[in-house]
């Protein structure tokens, strides 16, 4: 004890990256159970800018065990390069430890997720185009490959002719690629299976490991919630499950290895790519929003769609998840607006109301937003490091979450610094006793 998984409460890019970075700190073991590179955490340290895809954020501690798990699916042409600048940048990553059984990323992943795009047209999805659905694809009908296949060439060359052979006739446009010639795939596969060898392992056994030692583990989330391939706004959402279940499965530990579950949330709404979000603002607050947010993709760069907090959304993410707390963040970005507004149910424009998070598509997409309105804000909150530092009207708004979510906000973030954050009530102080009780 304890396993604390940490999960996107929206719809990705909501700063889990900073969350995980910050509790890392008292965390033995950092774990990845999910997603791939379509997930991308930018974290400022010391003034310095990293952006990370593939690695847990807790690598930036020095000797920190981080592990990328089962359960996500690996580009290996991007985890090498990640490492390359990381080392590059003298940072340590003899710590990075990665599941034999993840699964891996392909060239022709990539291409098929562009062409699925491409065909669907005006459907399309939105997709990062890194692969990500043909591959967990892959993965369901057993034609995947995984880490491990990297280190002997035999099983690798044999596992891509079978992976390629269904996909003859969508592959046809990619005939002369050189990037699908078997023998190269081979080589080139071959040759990032050794250059990573060192780092791969069984990583349920070192969670195990960890937790039979009363050490604690956080289990890192990627992307969002509300965009679940089972209960987020399908079929607008990722390939795997960024559910806190979902780590059970990704990190391969039990239900009973998790104590707490920690949400992230912005303060308002962002989403990239297509699908439907209730409290949208395609007006000048919504571009205010991107701006002050700097709401642009860190894998994609595309500009975020931005608005209000959706607060029937997030009872539902509290719900799916059995969070234990939330971190709400960027709260510095709504300064200045007033009044704010949170969503607090979904009005049918056949009158119906849902105060609870519609299954029925055709209702989600046609939902139009209610709002409850809260007095805004003025001034700079970057520096505040107290609660009682942040106006009354930022606790209120604070307050009306917790309320409306019964569950506790835990962490506020006043700004991008890795020390701009404001930890409520006597958590922190909690969070290092606890620690230093561990370590005694
Ligand atoms: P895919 O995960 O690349 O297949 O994309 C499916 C959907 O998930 C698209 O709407 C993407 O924009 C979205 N998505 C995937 N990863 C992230 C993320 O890390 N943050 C936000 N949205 C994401």
């Amino acid at each position: 004890m304890p396993g604390i998984v940490i999960v996107g409460a929206q719809w990705g890019d909501e700063g889990k990256g900073k969350v995980t970075d910050l509790l890392a700190e008292q965390a033995d073991l950092v774990i990845r159970f999910q997603g791939g590179n379509n997930a991308g955490h930018t974290i400022i340290r010391d003034g310095e800018t990293f952006k990370f895809h593939l690695i847990p954020s807790g690598i930036l501690y020095p000797g920190k065990t981080c592990a990328i798990g089962n359960g996500v699916v690996i580009d290996p042409a991007v985890l090498t390069r990640e490492l390359e600048e990381l080392r590059h940048r003298r940072i340590d990553v003899s710590g990075l430890r990665i599941s034999a059984n993840a699964h891996v990323i392909m060239p022709y992943h990539v291409k098929l997720d562009t062409a699925g795009e491409l065909k669907l047209g005006k459907l399309e999805i939105g997709t990062t185009r890194r692969g990500i659905g043909p591959a967990y694809s892959d993965k369901a009908a057993r034609l995947g490959i995984r880490v491990q296949d990297l280190l002997d060439p035999k099983i690798l060359r044999k596992k891509i002719m079978t992976a390629m052979e269904p996909k003859q006739q969508m592959l046809r446009p990619f005939a002369k690629d050189p990037e699908l010639d078997l023998h190269t795939m081979v080589e080139t596969y071959a040759t990032y299976g050794h250059r990573l060898e060192p780092h791969i392992t069984d990583t349920a056994k070192l969670c195990w490991d960890a937790l039979d030692a009363d050490r604690t583990v956080l289990f890192e989330g990627a992307q969002g919630t509300m965009l679940d391939l089972d209960h987020g706004t399908y079929p607008f959402v990722t390939s795997s499950n960024p559910v806190a279940g979902a780590a059970c499965i990704g990190a391969g530990v039990g239900p009973r290895d998790i104590d707490e579950v920690w949400g992230i949330a912005k303060a308002y709404t962002t989403r990239v790519g297509a699908g439907p979000f209730p409290s949208e603002l395609e007006d000048g607050l919504g571009d205010t929003l991107r701006e002050r947010g700097g709401e642009m993709g860190t894998t994609t760069g595309r500009p975020r769609r931005c608005g209000w907090l959706d607060l029937v959304a997030l009872r539902y993410a509290v719900r799916l998840n059995t969070m234990t707390a939330l971190a709400v963040t960027k709260l510095d970005v709504l300064s200045g607006i007033d009044p704010l507004r949170v969503c607090v149910r979904y009005r049918h424009p056949e009158g119906a109301v849902f105060d609870e998070f519609p299954y029925h598509q055709s209702i989600i997409h046609t939902a139009e937003p209610e709002y409850e309105e809260l007095p805004g804000f003025e001034g700079d909150i970057g520096d505040c490091r107290r609660e009682e530092d942040l106006p009354a009207e930022a606790r209120d708004y604070l307050a009306a979450i917790a309320d409306h979510m019964g569950i506790p906000v835990r962490l506020v973030g006043v700004g991008p610094g890795r020390d701009q954050v404001i930890w409520m009530g006597s958590d922190r102080q909690a969070a290092l006793l606890r620690s230093e009780a561990r370590s005694a």
